[in-house]
């Protein structure tokens, strides 16, 4: 019996390609850039599932151009780029990967806040020059970490993991997100549920956690950083659009707040001009989850997804289990 066809959009690892291989006949986009929407339409056609990255899109055109299709997952947690409603229409399986990236990106957070406050990068970069002099007393003065406030918007698995990591640092920590949590979450993360408002306003680091959706896009607009302290930093490390960049280059510039540490952009890969040249930002790749052991369990966990149907059983991170009605066979 021929094998169903699955599409996966970058080779992934060995892990998850002994997964999909075992399963699938298996088509690799190999080249090393990324493929471009026509081939991806192109190549979708005839395949029954898609293994594909958060930079390809997964909306009405794609499900249209792709009717064998029966499963799409994305090797991310973040599933912004996946039209869920509408895979549900196709009666297209949707699939994320939820979990396996937390510690790995609540300890990225960590290294932005870190390095933007203690002004790491400026440091690295002064001393590849070969003219730093020497120690001196007012040399690349930041700002201390140790027993400030912390204050995470989206309350979420990351956002409780770069918690428990403030309690070595004997910060406050506030939080807003659109739900309470259980008070012995609260206790056990020594956490305060604030308003977004009070968040912004008492804290001297914010970091974001919470999922690109149209009520968080520009959740950071100028009226948000107007109230944060002059002496307050931004992390963000979950969606770029959740930042309004243009509003943000503002603030620094009028020095509304202190700075910037920034891992996701508005238009990725393109970074807004105006946060190039500042040295009160940080600027990373989107790395947040970029570890061998967490990328790996990413890939092994979208493979899994991809391959879960075809052996029978419901992909275990569906995005749309229930308005799919999926269940484990009896
Ligand atoms: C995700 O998974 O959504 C991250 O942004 C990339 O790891």
């Amino acid at each position: 019996m021929s094998k169903p066809k699955v599409l996966v959009t970058r080779p992934l690892f060995p892990e998850a390609r002994a997964i999909l291989d075992e399963t699938f006949d298996v088509e690799y986009w190999k080249r090393p850039e990324r493929i471009d929407r026509a081939e991806l339409l192109e190549r979708v056609t005839d395949k029954d599932a898609l293994v594909c990255l958060l930079t390809e899109k997964v909306d009405e055109e794609l499900l249209s151009a792709a009717t064998k299709l029966r499963v799409a997952a994305t090797v991310s947690v973040g599933y912004d780029n996946i039209d869920v409603a509408a895979c549900t229409r196709h009666k297209v399986i949707a699939a994320n990967t939820p979990g396996v990236l937390d510690e790995t990106t609540a300890d990225f957070a960590w290294t932005l806040l870190m390095a933007v406050s203690r002004r790491l990068i400026e440091g690295d970069a002064w001393m590849r020059t070969g003219a730093w002099p020497g120690w001196d007393l007012d040399q690349l003065l930041g700002s201390d970490v140790f027993g400030k406030t912390l204050g995470i918007v989206g309350f979420g698995r990351i956002g409780q993991r770069v918690a428990r990591r403030a309690q070595g640092f004997q910060m406050r920590v506030l939080y807003c997100n659109t739900k309470r949590v259980p008070l012995d979450v609260e206790r056990e993360l020594a956490a305060e549920f604030a308003s977004m408002d009070e968040v912004l306003e008492r804290s001297d680091f914010v970091t974001l956690h919470v999922p690109l959706r149209p009520a968080t896009r520009h959740l950071i607009s100028t009226d948000a950083l107007g109230k944060m302290k002059r002496t307050g930093y931004l992390i963000n490390t979950s969606r770029g659009p959740v930042v309004d960049e243009s509003a943000l280059a503002t603030a620094l510039e009028q020095k509304r707040i202190a700075g910037a540490a920034l891992d996701v952009f508005e238009r990725e890969p393109q970074v807004l001009p105006a946060l190039l040249g500042r040295k009160d930002v940080v600027l990373a790749p989107h790395i947040g989850s970029a570890t061998i052991e967490t990328r790996t369990k990413m890939a092994v966990m979208a493979a899994t997804n991809a391959a879960a149907l075809f052996q029978g059983h419901p992909p275990p991170n569906a995005l749309n289990a229930s308005e799919l009605d999926l269940r484990e066979p009896s």
